[in-house]
């Protein structure tokens, strides 16, 4: 038996020494040393031999069963290693090739890129950046702007009101302003966030406040239930029309990067005395008439004036000391004028079809 023990193990290791890949050694295995290997077989003659020979065959079998599996072992730790030096050659990546197959890329939508570049201009001109809630009070939506309760602005028509006041009174803990106009509605402008700029910051100030506004208005290709806005708001001693009109005219120029015309017209806004509107020339005709300036060679672009000293009061600013111009406008049309875009509605009905166009 010992012969045929040592048969067996110079087998073995010969077929170790043959073996490609982990599934040759495995076969190996299991043909030696499997529950029907050839050494297992070969042990089961050992129940016919004296005490003696059990023992020393019995040794002698362990000796060659545990070299055996060392050299298994051994050749499956090799063929590992080689089979990584073998990735590592063949399975590099050159990180400088360009991508055979780039992954879209998303981007900013287009509402939000006029914005940023409207945030950048002010910035670079000291304005801070400021937002205010939308869900409003009526005090700070109306009453504090100036806008008396008989004020067909305040109408049921163009203001979302909220229902269920009561519900909403206890979990929101927003500061409402004065008792008895604490109906909350959904902010039809931006201005109310000057009131409360100004309580909170006081004078002097330069700030913009960018966001959305809800009107309830019937929709068309130029007018939405929700849409955004830009209000500003400069407050400081001797401030008057021509820092409005500078100012008007250094953001046309940036954002539509060529100059552009503005023209004041009268306008009235409870808000400000005097009130203006401002037009900025026709950016698609340069000013010569064209169909989208309905041939005067103007478009209308922002509400405008000098801050109404009732609006710096409810601030809590000295109007006798300090004045202040505000404005505000809609990033929307902004954004339709500077694309060419003739559908308000697609603006915000996320059809990526329309929006990877920007
Ligand atoms: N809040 C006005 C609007 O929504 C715009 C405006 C702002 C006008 C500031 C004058 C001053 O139409």
């Amino acid at each position: 038996m010992i012969n045929q023990l040592q048969t067996i193990q110079k087998e073995c290791l010969e077929a170790i020494k043959n073996c490609q890949s982990l599934a040759d050694v495995e076969k190996v295995r299991v043909e030696f040393l499997g529950r029907k290997g050839k050494l297992p077989i070969l042990l089961k003659q050992i129940v016919g031999l004296s005490d003696d020979q059990k023992k020393e065959i019995g040794q002698k079998s362990n000796q060659v069963k545990q070299d055996l599996e060392k050299n298994l072992n051994n050749k499956i730790a090799e063929l590992e290693k080689e089979s990584i030096e073998e990735e590592l050659k063949n399975e590099w990546i050159d990180v400088t090739q360009p991508s055979l197959n780039p992954q879209k890329e998303g981007h900013l939508h287009p509402l939000t890129q006029v914005q940023k570049t409207v945030e950048d201009i002010f910035i670079s001109m000291g304005f801070m950046v400021l937002d205010g809630p939308e869900l409003e009070s009526e005090y700070y939506n109306f009453e504090a702007l100036n806008i008396p309760s008989w004020h067909p602005a305040r109408d049921i028509q163009d203001t979302f009101y909220v229902k269920s006041q009561k519900s909403l009174k206890s979990k929101v803990t927003m500061d409402v302003g004065k008792e008895n106009t604490n109906r909350l509605l959904m902010r039809t402008h931006t201005s109310p966030v000057q009131v409360r700029t100004m309580q909170k910051y006081g004078a002097p100030l330069r700030s913009i406040f960018p966001g959305r506004v809800f009107r309830n208005e019937a929709t068309d290709a130029c007018h939405d239930h929700t849409f955004y806005q830009v209000e500003g708001l400069m407050v400081d001693e001797d401030i008057s029309v021509a820092n409005l009109i500078a100012t008007m005219q250094t953001l046309l120029k940036e954002i539509f990067e060529k100059d552009v015309k503005v023209r004041l017209r009268p306008g009235y806004f409870p808000f400000v005395e005097p009130g203006f509107e401002v037009d900025l020339s026709c950016v698609f005709c340069n000013g010569k008439g064209c169909r989208i300036c309905s041939n005067t060679g103007w478009i209308e672009f922002s509400g405008a004036g000098m801050v109404h000293p009732n609006v710096l009061k409810a601030g809590g600013v000295d109007p006798e000391k300090y004045s202040g111009f505000a404005f505000g406008f809609g990033i929307t049309r902004l954004v339709m004028m500077k694309y060419g875009i003739d559908d308000i509605r697609l603006l915000l009905n996320g059809d990526l079809r329309f929006l990877r166009q920007f």
